[in-house]
This record gives C-alpha cells, structure tokens and sequence, in this order.
C-alpha cells in the first residue's frame, strides 16, 4: 500500500461571499479522508481553492464598489485563512485568476478546438447567474412575483448572444457507456440514477462562451468572448497538477484524481460537462465524484435572508474546533441532508466527547497517574475480558478502512464509539480501583489493556479530530512517529512515561447555566 497515491479535491468556492458552513462542510470532509489516507501511508495530493470568475462575482465585486480583481483577493484570503482556522491539511490552494490556471483553460480550450468539439453559433435561452448555468423552458417555472425561476430557485434571465458551443450532444453514448462500465463513477446511487436517467433524456450542446461581460478567461484568438465560468472553474482540478505539462510528475502522479467531493447541487456540472470535456480532449476522467447532503439550519434552509448563516470560524470559536469537526461528520449519515442544531450540537459535545472518549481517556490515565508512577504499566497474563477488548481495538483499522473507502465518516466515528462504550464496560466491569491494593498486579494489566484501547482510538480519530487526537496520543507518551496507523500494529510499551493528562472535552455550558455548573 506505501506508494500508493490519492487525489482528493474540494469544490473550489464562488467568493461572491464569506465562507459558510456549508464550505466548512465540504471542506472538513476532504481534510479527514486526507489525512485517514495519510496516516495508511499513502501520497496525499489534497486540492481546495477558490473560483473567481463569472458574472455572479463580477456582479458581487460591482456590489461591493470594488474591482473584481482586488475584490477576488479579499475574498480568496478569508477562504485561505478558512483553512488554516479549521485545521484543514491541504497541500495547494488554487485561485482561477493565477496564471498558472488561465494557461490550462486556454490549453484545453485549444485542444477542444483542434479536435473539433468547439464550434461558433449564438446563444439564446434561460440563464441563472445565481447557478451559473443554462435552463430550458421545461426546467423553469413560474412565480406568483411572475418571475421564472430554476429548479434551485435562483432567477433567470433571457440571454441572447454569440457564443462558442461544445458538442456535449455527441457524447451522450460515451458518457452513459462510462457509468456503465465505472459504477463508482458516481456516488451515492440515488445521484448516479439521477444523472444517468438525465443523460439518457438527451443532452443539448453547451454554451460554453460569454460576451456580454468580461470577467473571465479569455477565448484564444477571439478575446471578446470569456469562457462559461464551469469550464473555467472545473479545469482547477488538472490545473493544479500540472496541465497542460501532462508529463509533469505530479500530473504523471496524481491525474485521474481518485475523488471529486462535491454537494449535491452541482453534480451534473462534475459527472456530464466534466467527464466530457475531458474524454473530447483526450484526458482521462476522474475517477469518482461524490455527491454529499445539505445542512439546514434549525430546521430550516440556511439563507442571508433569514440571517441564519452559520459563520465556521465563530462557530468553532463557541462550540471548539474539533467537537465542530466531529459534529459535522458524524451527525449524518454521508451522502444525506441534515439540520445542524444547537441541541444536536451540544448533545455531541457532552455525550460523545466529554462522557464518551474525554471521561474515558481522563479516567484510565488519571488511574496511571495515581497508582502506576505516570507509566505505562507492564501486563500480565491477558484474561479472556482483555484479549477480548483488545481484539476489538485491533479489528478498528480495518473496520475503518472499509468506512473510509465508501466514504462514510459517520459509520467510521459509530465504529470507533462502539469501543468507546466497550471499554467503558470493561473498567466498570473490572474496577481497576478496588485492585489497588488487593491485586495490583491485575490493576496493573487491566489499566494496560484500557490504554492501549485508547491508544488505537486516539489513532485512528485523528482525521477527523486532529488536535484532540494528538492530545490524547501525547498523553499515553505517543511521539510524532508512532501517530500513524503503522503504528497500530505494535503494542504500548510497559514503562512509557504518561505526562499528567488535562480534559481533552470540556462540558458545554449554556450562558446563564454557569452558576450551578460548578456545583
Ligand atoms: N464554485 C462552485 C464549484 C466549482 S467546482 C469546480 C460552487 N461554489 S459554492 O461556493 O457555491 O459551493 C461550494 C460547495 O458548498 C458546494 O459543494 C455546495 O454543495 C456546498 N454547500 C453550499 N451550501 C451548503 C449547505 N447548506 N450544506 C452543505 N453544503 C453546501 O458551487
């Protein structure tokens, strides 16, 4: 498995706005798989950014009074900074308005071009700036305001101009031949029918190039028109390896990536247009897409107009970086919507973390501290209860190999929680405490056992809580070089020098409840 590599991409963000949790979401998601692959021992290539062009940031930037170039950078750097403040472990940030990138599109574009799957004709239809996409007449209805709005919701607007088109028409077979033959392609199922039944209706040819304003890259050799902002925005994804240099090693390393995460509205974007493009030029497609869920907010939909946005950084800022993370991917079930609740919130924090892993963690090493000189006691001879729990802890890796590779974070976290409460059984069962004089050479091998479970928990957690896990592993005297999951497969070594363990998972206090909590 050691050279194995993996490419893992985010939608890259319209920064017609600050980030949301939405954005946190999608990006917390990639940052765990990142980093669960990291820790098996493979290359991670791990890709987010920002998409900058198109007439939604051109109009946001026109809004702001401020030119779209100085406005795209303001915005490009609260999303940079998203990701040092969420502890997101990626290793490029792509901007659509860096040279490196407006040299790929043109290349593709001329590659298209050379292969004769570009074409000059005129435009004329329904167009959601919101969406950035084309809609026909049978998509759209009509309001009581006597607006036409898209499936999303967004408005259109009738747009008449010249415009290059793709023959996205022609491609149709090819590309129902491609689900066919790659069922992966597209996950979860309910997405692949949905897309393979909306190709089976028959596709039209894509407008694929703007005149009417400017914001964008623009067509070789005919620069009053810029490119659709999606064929601009989705060749981030080769851009960043290295194209159209297809010999570069990291383009040689890393294309096809193995998994473009994406939220369920922009699937047909990632799965038609995309595969598309790329087979016309000649490069071949990704290898997965995967479409995940929406959060509501209170049960409702997050909207400015509702002023329910949920902003991440304050969010962690509140609630702490990590039980955000966790909440985020365990709360639902991957692939599905969800509402992200302050109850459901706190009920995570003080159920699953503070008296779940925290008060597992506090009492076994508070238990070493004490009655074992702050060092991992040596074991004796193993019970049936122990090799039991420990048999359970050593099943974990390969439990969330299978949880990863779907992926299902929220089945991983499930999984590693069951052990969780199995330890918890097992001291209450084993009363490590009442040995302390009766039987410490018992004491000793079950307080062992109990560390060591957490040893593999504070493992394998660490892609979705990083910092909490790292904490937990300094704890049981776990340098950086025994963190991954190579490490699993050794044992705790009697003798090991645990510093004083502080909480990793303080309680959260409502305001106005902080009186009696110290009680
Ligand atoms: N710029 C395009 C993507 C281009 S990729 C080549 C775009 N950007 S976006 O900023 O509008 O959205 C980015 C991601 O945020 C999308 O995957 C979208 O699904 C996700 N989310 C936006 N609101 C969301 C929720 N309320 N819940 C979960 N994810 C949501 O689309």
């Amino acid at each position: 498995m050691s050279a194995e590599r993996f490419y893992i991409t985010t939608p890259i963000y319209y920064v017609n706005d600050v980030p949301h949790i939405g954005h946190a979401y999608t990006t917390v998601v990639c940052d765990a798989i990142a980093r669960f692959h990291r820790l098996d021992g493979r290359t991670v290539h791990f890709l987010t950014g920002t998409d900058e062009h198109g007439q939604k940031v051109e109009k946001a930037a026109a809004a702001a009074g401020e030119a779209p170039q100085a406005f795209c950078d303001r915005l490009s750097d609260s999303f940079r900074a998203l990701m040092t403040q969420l502890d997101i472990s990626n290793d490029d940030f792509i901007r659509t308005t860096e040279p490196r990138h407006l040299r790929a599109c043109q290349a593709l574009w001329q590659k298209l071009v050379e292969r004769g799957e570009i074409y000059l004709g005129a435009y004329e239809g329904w167009y959601a700036v919101r969406d950035e996409a084309f809609y026909g007449e049978d998509e759209l209805t009509l309001g009581p305001d006597g607006k036409r709005r898209a499936p999303s919701g967004a408005e259109v607007e009738w747009v008449k101009e010249p415009s290059y088109f793709f023959r996205l028409s022609a491609w149709q077979d090819r590309l129902l031949k491609l689900y066919a033959e790659r069922p992966d392609f597209i996950a979860p199922d309910s997405r692949r029918n949905e897309v393979i039944s909306f190709v089976k209706s028959g596709l039209k040819d894509l407008s694929v190039s703007r005149t009417s304003f400017s914001w964008g890259v623009k067509v070789p050799n005919d620069p009053k028109h810029i490119m659709y902002v999606w064929l601009d925005a989705l060749t981030n994804y080769i851009t960043a390896v290295g194209y159209p240099d297809e010999a570069t090693p990291s383009y040689r390393r890393y294309w096809p990536a193995d998994m473009h995460m994406v939220g369920k509205d922009i699937v047909r974007f990632h799965t038609v247009y995309w595969p598309a493009f790329l087979m016309a030029a000649g490069v071949e497609p990704p290898k997965r897409v995967f479409a995940h869920g929406w959060w509501t907010i209170e049960g409702q939909k997050m909207s400015k107009s509702l002023g329910n946005v949920i902003e991440p950084v304050a969010t962690a800022r509140k609630y702490g970086l990590d039980p955000v993370r966790y909440f985020l991917l365990r709360e639902l079930p991957f692939g599905q919507d969800g509402d992200f609740s302050h109850r459901a919130m706190v009920g995570r924090i003080n159920g699953d973390l503070a008296n779940g892993l925290g008060n597992l963690a506090q009492r076994v090493l508070t238990q070493i501290q004490r009655n074992c000189e702050a060092k991992a006691p040596a074991p004796g001879a193993f019970s049936a209860e122990d090799s039991a729990l420990l048999d359970k802890a050593s099943a974990l890796l390969a439990g969330c190999r299978a949880d990863m590779a779907v992926p299902a974070p929220h089945a991983m976290l499930e999984r590693l929680w069951a052990v969780i409460g199995e330890a918890d059984r097992y001291i209450n069962a084993q009363a490590p405490w009442k040995l302390k004089t009766a039987d410490p050479a018992r004491m000793a091998t079950v307080l062992y056992v109990a560390a060591e479970v957490l040893r593999h928990l504070g493992i394998l957690v660490q892609p979705v809580m990083p910092g909490s896990g790292a904490k937990l592993l300094a704890a049981l005297g776990q340098g950086e070089g025994a963190r991954d999951f190579a490490a699993l497969a050794r044992r705790l070594a009697p003798g090991t020098a645990l510093p004083a363990p502080t909480a990793l998972f303080p309680r959260f206090v409502e305001e106005g409840a902080a009186a009696g909590a110290g009680r």
